[in-house]
């Protein structure tokens, strides 16, 4: 698979099969994304790969916050600025709606869409869990860091024949992630990678992106 196949068949997947990920093919991709740039070389992601038992209990433990109603976590960072504007305000609406037509779930059917959300937390069915931590002291650099780290992670999972879907949802629910696998107090989660083969069955719509005179400006001579 090339790297545009790696790219243009990214995406995010949220139905995935219980077949298990070999150990090695999970150490080839991790061990190949280390290569993944940050600036001046300070690879600034700690990162935790949880399958089997501990993940379910990880989401054991979600899953029964959920069920009482618990909204969550205090937030470490904000995962969207405060109202947040056009176009992106209409880019998100938008997207929601193309992933919730595609499940047949109305605008205004609020528990579906409920319980659609509550899917996060069971990784979407999926049998392992990255969990990309970042130390506090880091700064928008360094989360930006993250996320080519983030990237590269998932191309390489295309060549290996599996998808992923990133997600912040963990980061709601961040303390009974922590219960299970301690990490560093220093450390804040910053988003969840659930990896895994993709359900065939499952429906889903390709997210439409803004075109390239929105978000690219060439500057030519
Ligand atoms: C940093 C980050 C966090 C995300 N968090 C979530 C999440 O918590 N739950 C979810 O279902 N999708 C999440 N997504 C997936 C986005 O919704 C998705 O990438 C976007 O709508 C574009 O769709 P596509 O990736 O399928 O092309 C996240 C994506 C990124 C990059």
């Amino acid at each position: 698979m090339d790297v545009y196949e790696a790219v243009a068949t990214r995406r995010a997947v949220r139905a995935f099969t219980n077949t298990p990920i070999p150990d090695e093919t999970l150490e080839r991709v991790l061990h190949a994304a280390a290569r993944a740039p940050s600036g001046a070389n300070l690879q600034p992601w700690h990162i935790y790969v949880v399958t089997g038992a501990p993940l379910a209990e990880v989401k054991k433990r979600i899953a029964e916050r959920v069920a009482s109603g618990d909204p969550g976590d205090a937030r470490e960072y904000s995962m969207y600025p405060p109202g947040l504007r056009s176009p992106y305000r209409d880019r998100r609406s938008a997207a929601a709606g193309q992933r919730y037509r595609a499940l047949g779930i109305a605008r205004d059917d609020e528990q579906s869409r409920h319980a659609e959300v509550a899917r996060n937390w069971d990784g979407f069915g999926a049998p392992a869990l990255l969990l990309c931590y970042l130390d506090r002291a880091m700064g928008p650099a360094q989360w930006a860091d993250a996320g080519m780290y983030l990237q590269t992670v998932m191309l390489l999972l295309r060549a290996e024949g599996l998808h992923s879907c990133p997600q912040m949802a963990w980061s709601v629910y961040r303390t009974s992630v922590a219960q299970v696998v301690s990490p560093s107090e220093r450390l804040v989660l910053f988003c969840g990678l659930s990896i895994g083969f993709a359900d065939p069955t499952a429906a889903y719509e390709r997210i439409a992106r803004a075109p390239l005179s929105e978000t690219v400006t060439f500057v030519g001579g």
